[in-house]
C-alpha cells in the first residue's frame, strides 16, 4: 500500500486535510457546507471539494478512501453552546457522519472535537460516540492534546482527537505523539506592518487596555468589564466567536500599541503557512474560519503516527 487516501468531512478551510497532506497523506475529496470556507479552501487545495450539506452526500458516488477525517461541528458540545448534545441539530449532524462511515467502511475514521466532548453529559455523549464506532467494528482511542505542548505553536488550544481503527494490527502500532519540547514566542508570530484598524487608540475600552496591558511576550483577552491576562505567555484559544463582537479576537502590545490580532497571525497561531492565501472576505469571516480550524502540526503529528501504524 504506497498512497493512502483520505476523505474529508466538515473540512472548513481544510486544516486537518493540510496536516493530512503534510503527514504524506493523498486528501481524494473534502465537503464542506458553507460557501466561504469552499473558496478558501479551493485557493489552497486543488481536489474535488462538495460544496453541500452532508445530507446530500451519497458515498457511493465518492471515490475509494483509506481514512475518514472529520471535526465535526463542536458547538453542540461547547461550553459556550448550550449544551443540548445530541438533541441540538449541530450534534445530530453526528449521525450523518455515522452513515458515511458505514457506507465507505473506512480503514481509519479520524474525529476530532472541543475538549468539552470529554465532560459532556457526564461523559455519556463520549461513550456513544466511541459505542457507536465500536458497534461498527472500529477499535477506538482518544486523547485530549493542547496545541502548545503538542507542537511549538504559543496557543492554549485543548481538543479530543479520536482514531477509531477496522483492524486490530494498526490499532495496537498507533500511539499518540510526544510531547514537543520547544516553544515559538507570541512576538515571534506578529506581523511587521498592521493597519490602524487593528488598533485600538479610539476606542472607548484604551484607557482600560492601556491600564492593564503591558507585558509584549503575552496576549490579552476583553471580558465585557475588565481585561484577562494570559500568564503563561500564550494565546488564548482561538475560537469561531472571534468572527463576532469587536472585542473576542485577542488583544496585543506591540512596539507601536495596543491591537488585536490580525487573521494573518491567527492563521499563523494554527500553523498554516504563509503562503495560504484567503479570499478577499471582511476580517470577521477570516477570524470565524481560523476560529473553527485546526492546530495543523498537532494534527500532522497525530497523522503521522496514523501513516506508519497503517504501513508497518
Ligand atoms: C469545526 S469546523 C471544522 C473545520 C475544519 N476542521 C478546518 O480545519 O477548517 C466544522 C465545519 O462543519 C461544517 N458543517 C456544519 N454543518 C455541516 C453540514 N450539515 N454539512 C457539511 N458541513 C457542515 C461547518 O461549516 C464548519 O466549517
Amino acid at each position: 500500500m504506497s498512497i493512502i487516501k483520505v476523505g474529508s468531512l466538515f473540512a472548513g478551510i481544510g486544516g486537518i486535510d493540510l496536516g493530512f497532506k503534510k503527514a504524506g497523506f493523498k486528501i481524494e475529496w473534502a465537503n464542506e457546507i458553507d460557501t466561504k470556507s469552499c473558496t478558501t479552501y479551493k485557493k489552497n487545495l486543488n481536489h474535488n471539494i462538495i460544496c453541500d450539506d452532508i445530507k446530500n452526500i451519497n458515498p457511493e458516488s465518492l471515490s475509494s478512501i483509506d481514512v475518514l477525517t472529520g471535526g465535526f461541528p463542536c458547538q453542540a458540545f461547547s461550553i459556550a453552546g448550550n449544551k443540548q448534545g445530541f438533541h441540538d441539530e449541530r450534534g445530530a449532524i453526528f449521525f450523518e457522519l455515522i452513515r458515511v462511515v458505514r457506507q465507505i467502511n473506512p480503514r481509519v475514521v479520524f474525529l476530532e472535537n472541543v475538549k468539552n466532548l470529554k465532560s459532556h453529559n457526564e461523559g455519556k455523549t463520549l461513550q456513544y460516540i466511541i459505542q457507536t464506532l465500536e458497534q461498527l467494528d472500529y477499535l477506538v482511542t482518544y486523547n485530549v492534546l493542547n496545541t502548545c505542548e503538542y507542537s511549538d505553536l504559543p496557543q492554549n488550544r485543548e481538543r479530543v482527537y479520536i482514531v477509531a481503527f477496522k483492524q486490530q494490527a494498526d490499532f495496537m502500532r498507533f500511539q499518540f505523539p510526544q510531547k514537543e519540547v520547544k516553544r515559538k514566542s507570541i512576538r515571534s508570530i506578529l506581523e511587521n506592518e498592521v493597519a490602524d484598524l487593528f488598533y485600538y487608540e479610539n476606542s472607548k475600552i484604551y484607557p482600560l487596555l492601556k491600564e492593564a496591558m503591558n507585558n509584549k511576550e503575552t496576549c490579552y483577552q476583553w471580558r465585557r468589564h475588565y481585561v484577562r491576562e494570559n500568564k503563561n505567555n500564550l494565546c488564548p484559544t482561538l475560537t469561531a466567536n472571534m468572527g463576532t463582537g469587536g472585542h473576542n479576537v485577542p488583544l496585543i502590545l506591540d512596539d507601536r500599541g495596543i491591537r488585536k490580532l490580525t487573521p494573518r497571525e491567527c492563521a499563523r497561531l494554527q500553523g498554516f503557512p504563509d503562503s495560504f492565501e484567503f479570499p478577499q472576505y471582511a476580517n470577521s469571516v477570516l477570524y470565524k474560519q481560523l476560529g473553527n480550524s485546526v492546530s495543523i502540526p498537532v494534527i500532522a503529528k497525530i497523522a503521522k503516527n496514523i501513516l506508519l501504524a497503517l504501513k508497518q
